[in-house]
């Protein structure tokens, strides 16, 4: 087991592939942040790091590490575990579907038969799966989050109270998903509480180490490999990964599967975060977002890194995991 302060961060030939990397992307402007979250737009968008955790905890790190952020949609992956565990997977499956849609994260659509959002990515599927999370009253179910997050990074989170209010106070879209899944049963609690809940766990601040290190925890079977704690039970691991897999990066998830081949999972901050179970976590931030809400620069390093050690998950030909170093 290894604390936070003792992993090793010594300059390797890896670590200048991932400097390499950086100083290629850094160049690259395209894209807008969002700014649909008025608080969002204010981000700096020169802003970009890389980092990459292994399943045995070693860290690999490039560019703006200390910048904090809001997670925003990579939240879902974690909450969807956290239902699965409070819900257990089949009764989950009667309440949030695991298809991809083929439209935008915030398309106010049900599936026409059952009623149910498409998938747990989605912002309808993640409203509904927040509003799952089990505890008595708004303040133990945010704490229950809170807690999950800590096990996910090591150390405690809070939520950025300026992005939470700039949110609640907009996200009038979301509003209307809540309510529309109200109407076909599909939200129980007050929907007002359960959007609280859904943008608190948005607004929680990271950075793209912690990043890093969930996607790491993710691919080390649910135990985070810095502080050796369970995240998660391992029993979810392939619901999550799938649905991250299929629908993470939404109305790309598709061409994302058939090009990177990896299960990732972007956020509108900037954020991506990307498995290789058994290896290690990816994580890159980068505000600047293409038309579909995922970084530019995120979904270019994640490519470049795929291609380069052969991560595509049915890549039986190029799959070069053993060029990057043991400890
Ligand atoms: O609900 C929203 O719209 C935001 N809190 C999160 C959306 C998001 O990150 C979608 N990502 N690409």
């Amino acid at each position: 087991m290894k604390n936070a302060g003792d992993v090793e961060t010594g300059l390797s030939s890896f670590e200048e592939f991932l400097g390499e990397l950086y100083h290629k992307y850094k160049s690259l402007r395209d894209g807008t942040v969002a700014n649909y979250i008025p608080e969002l737009a204010k981000v700096n968008p020169e802003l970009f790091s890389i980092c990459i955790v292994t399943a045995d905890g070693r860290v690999y790190e490039v560019g703006d590490r200390t910048h904090l952020f809001t997670i925003q949609s990579i939240s879902k992956v974690l909450v969807y575990g956290l239902a699965l565990e409070d819900r257990g997977r089949d009764y989950m499956l009667t309440r949030v579907g695991v298809e991809p849609t083929g439209d935008a994260f915030n398309a106010i659509i049900l599936d026409e038969l059952s009623k149910r959002p498409y998938n747990p990515m989605v912002n309808a599927g993640a409203i509904a799966t927040t509003s799952l999370i089990k505890g008595t009253g708004a303040t133990e179910r945010l704490n229950r989050l809170l807690d999950m997050y800590r096990r996910y990074v090591g150390h405690d989170v809070f939520v950025d109270i300026s992005v939470f209010t700039s949110e609640r106070s907009t996200g009038h879209r979301n509003r209307a998903m809540a309510h529309l899944m109200l109407n076909f049963g599909m939200i129980d609690v007050h929907i007002e509480e359960a959007l609280d809940l859904y943008f608190q766990q948005c607004a929680v601040m990271v950075n793209c180490r912690d990043l890093a290190v969930m996607a790491a925890t993710l691919a080390n079977r649910g135990i985070n490999p810095i502080t050796g704690e369970k995240a998660v039970d391992s029993t979810y691991i392939k619901d999550i990964l799938s649905v991250m897999y299929t629908c993470g990066m939404y109305n790309f998830a598709g061409e994302w599967a058939y090009k990177i081949g990896i299960p990732a999972k972007s956020g509108v901050s900037g954020g991506i975060i990307a498995v290789i179970p058994g290896y290690m976590g990816i994580a890159v931030f980068s505000p600047l977002l293409d038309s579909r809400g995922n970084s530019v620069r995120g979904v270019k390093v994640c490519e470049e890194l795929s291609h380069k050690f052969g991560l595509h998950m049915f890549d039986c030909v190029q799959r070069n995991l053993e060029s990057i170093p043991e400890s």
